[in-house]
């Protein structure tokens, strides 16, 4: 019989298929790794299951006990799994910016699923990882399974990933392209695959161009569960302790919109249906490849299925609001809205930390300017060249408010603008049509909006500017 006992056994030993790209026969060949074939659906099965076994070899997990974990939501469906099979209990901390279809898969596989606001200081008690260690601590027989420090994380893929890779190409790869999140798919892949090769294989790891790995700001970006977000107000940013610096020879930062792009066009022109990070990994690999001739053979790790991310990267409607699309030629839209004076300027912004007098200051100016008094308001920091990103948008500030908190003595000059946001100021992408936009302004009873290019703030737009363009 061909058959399998449980499964486990269906973890990882996923296909390399062959990607048609640009340079053609010229270039070097393409294959891509289809972490979504691993039986839970993504290249986090592996270490799913190595984290789990390790931590009952080392004796921390026993019969009946509880796996706990903060994640994106691939590494939980590893575990919760894993743990379905081996009848332990999961309980799972996620952000709230998690898909709804990776929380509800947690939720299939019984786990329980904590959600906690994202975008939090690494400080914060609040955070998903430091909820994750509290309820590691309280509930007994709690085994927290700390992805981003488990040497058992890159262990996986040195045991599995890197191996299979070298069988299946039969020696002949010569460069890796992988997503550098926890660093464990990288890092433990591409020590083996360097192992095996007398250090001939290069490493490449693609990032998403605001991840501080390759050296970006740590603002907030659009595709999941790959690079690394750093909070401005994070007073000490922690890099995983399984990051091997040495192993990754480049890392190429790749910015959303290819990301994003590369993941529509792999669907419709290759037949692969994947997520964010492994479009952003193809277009790092493309450009690897299109500097090589046919004697190299690059393997690029896909790695995970985007019917994760219907919601979000094959739908039209999200893309089009965060500014990813460029809308309908011939229709006005809302980029025409956003006068080039406007968008030449910084965009008028608050910073939470702000004192009241600073913003008193900024809320005055747009008065001068002509422009509503009222400023988007959250953790950017304030500089020419900083424009917020969405999440950014956490609030608002009013002057008129502004002003009568600080008649009645709520709020002192010196005082930071924190506790007196209003909510944040809509927004609408710059390809969305000013017709269904002005209609939606209305029925939400607003007068100004945030115009939004690539997941940033490019300009205010209020309801008469819009009307113009009709
Ligand atoms: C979809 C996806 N892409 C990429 C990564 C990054 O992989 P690693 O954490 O091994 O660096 C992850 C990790 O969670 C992931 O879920």
């Amino acid at each position: 019989m061909d058959v399998h006992e449980s499964v486990l056994e269906l973890v990882g030993g996923t296909p390399l298929v062959r990607l048609r790209t640009p340079g053609g026969e010229e270039s070097a060949a393409l294959y891509a790794k289809l972490e979504y074939l691993s039986a839970g659906g993504s290249v986090k099965d592996r270490i799913g299951l190595h984290m789990i076994e390790q931590a009952e070899r080392e004796g921390l997990l026993r019969p009946g006990g509880t796996v706990v974990e903060a994640t994106s939501g691939n590494t939980g469906a590893g575990l919760a799994m894993v743990a379905a099979v081996k009848g332990y209990r999961a309980v799972l901390v996620v952000p709230d910016k998690t898909s709804a279809e990776k929380i509800a898969t947690l939720r299939g596989f019984g786990a329980e699923v904590v959600v906690r606001r994202s975008g939090l200081p690494a400080e914060d008690p609040d955070n998903v990882f430091n909820t994750a260690a509290r309820i590691a601590a309280e509930r007994p027989g709690s085994w927290l399974a700390g992805q981003y420090d488990n040497p058992a994380n890159p262990a996986a893929h040195y045991a599995t990933t890197g191996p299979e890779i070298w069988r299946q190409t039969d020696g002949r790869v010569t460069h890796l392209v992988a997503c550098v999140g926890t660093d464990g798919t990288i890092s433990g892949t591409g020590r083996y695959l360097k192992e095996v090769s007398g250090g001939a294989v290069r490493v490449t790891g693609a990032d998403p161009a605001a991840s501080v790995y390759s050296g970006g700001d740590g603002r907030p970006y659009f595709v999941e569960a790959t690079g690394h977000v750093r909070h401005p107000e994070t007073v000490e940013d922690l890099w995983p302790s399984s990051y091997q610096r040495d192993v990754v020879d480049e890392l190429i930062p790749v910015a959303d919109r290819e990301a994003l792009l590369a993941v529509r066009r792999l669907a419709r022109e290759q037949g692969l249906m994947v997520g964010g990070s492994a479009g952003l990994a193809v277009a790092a690999a493309q450009r690897v490849a299109a500097g090589l001739g046919p004697e190299s053979l690059v393997v690029v790790i896909l790695p995970d299925s985007g019917r994760q991310y219907l919601s979000k990267y094959f739908n039209d409607a999200w893309l089009l609001r965060l500014g990813f699309l460029d809308g309908e030629e011939g229709t006005a839209r809302v980029g025409d809205a956003v006068a080039p004076a406007v968008r030449a300027e910084p965009l008028p912004y608050v910073n939470r930390l702000s004192t009241a007098a600073q913003a008193l200051a900024v809320l005055r100016a747009l008065r001068e300017r002509g422009l509503p008094a009222l400023a988007p308001a959250g953790p950017c920091p304030v500089g020419p060249d900083r424009a917020p990103t969405v999440p950014e948008l956490a609030g608002s500030l009013r002057l008129d408010a502004l002003a009568a908190a600080l008649e009645d003595g709520s709020l002192k000059p010196d005082d930071p603008v924190r506790d007196h946001l209003a909510a944040p100021l809509p927004h609408f992408g710059v390809g969305e049509e000013v017709r269904a936009v002005l209609a939606e302004l209305e029925e939400r009873g607003e007068e100004l909006a945030v115009a939004v290019r690539d997941g940033h703030a490019v300009g205010l737009v209020d309801r008469s500017a819009l009307r113009a363009l009709l």
